[in-house]
């Protein structure tokens, strides 16, 4: 992250990206304001990523969860993150300048297809901001779906949504375990889901 990233002038710049995006690419974005820090940390322990060496991060936008993800990661762990639209990798290409972050401009659905390098097991959490409710069902269970492949067993799977349900019947098809964390510290009020498959018995 660059030595000014938790400043105040490139917060109100990535809020401007963030709003600018939003006016152009409402679809895409599905948020008018960027992911509150409260919500942003709570996503981070959901994900238990101050353990992990290998994070994946689907819609990262303008940093707002990969901040706090970052802060809270060990210095040996890397973050790939997976932004499609080409106004949030260019901010985030010039703002987050941390050597653990791997910027992947390309589909969340490609999670599982990313050369991790070393990482054989998979990865030890997926943190996602996807706005799926306005995603077709098709691309939501291929998201899903991939996430799921590249998890190592028993790893979590944490989204937050603005709808308190809408995801459930999706996401009960590709996890065996949910729970639910519904929070008001965010605009618009959200809910966090924390998912996960469990690992085989020996
Ligand atoms: C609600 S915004 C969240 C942004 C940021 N993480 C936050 O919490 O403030 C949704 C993000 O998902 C991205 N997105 C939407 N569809 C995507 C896809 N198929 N693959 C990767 N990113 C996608 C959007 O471009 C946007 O950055």
């Amino acid at each position: 992250m660059s030595p000014d990233a938790g400043g105040q002038s490139s917060l109100s710049m990535a809020r401007w990206n963030f709003l600018r995006t939003f006016i152009r690419d409402r679809n895409m974005v599905g948020s008018v304001t960027p992911t509150s820090r409260r919500v942003a940390r709570r996503m981070a322990q959901l994900g238990g990523v101050e353990q992990a060496s290998a994070v994946a991060e689907l819609g990262p936008g303008t940093g707002a969860i990969t901040r706090e993800l970052l802060a809270m990661m060990p210095a040996s762990s890397r973050l790939w993150a997976f932004e499609l639209h080409p106004l949030f990798v260019q901010h985030l290409g010039k703002t987050v300048t941390d050597p653990r972050f791997i910027l992947v401009a390309e589909s969340a659905e490609m999670v599982a297809r990313v050369d991790t390098g070393a990482i054989e097991a998979g990865f030890d959490a997926i943190i996602s901001s996807i706005p799926f409710r306005l995603l077709s069902p098709d691309l939501t269970h291929r998201i899903l779906d991939d996430a799921a492949k590249a998890l190592r067993p028993g790893a979590p799977f944490v989204t937050i949504q603005y709808h308190p349900s809408y995801l459930l019947p999706y996401i009960r098809e590709h996890f065996a375990e949910v729970t639910r964390h519904p929070s008001v510290w965010n605009i618009p009020p959200a809910t966090l889901f924390r998912a996960r498959n469990v690992p085989a018995a020996r």
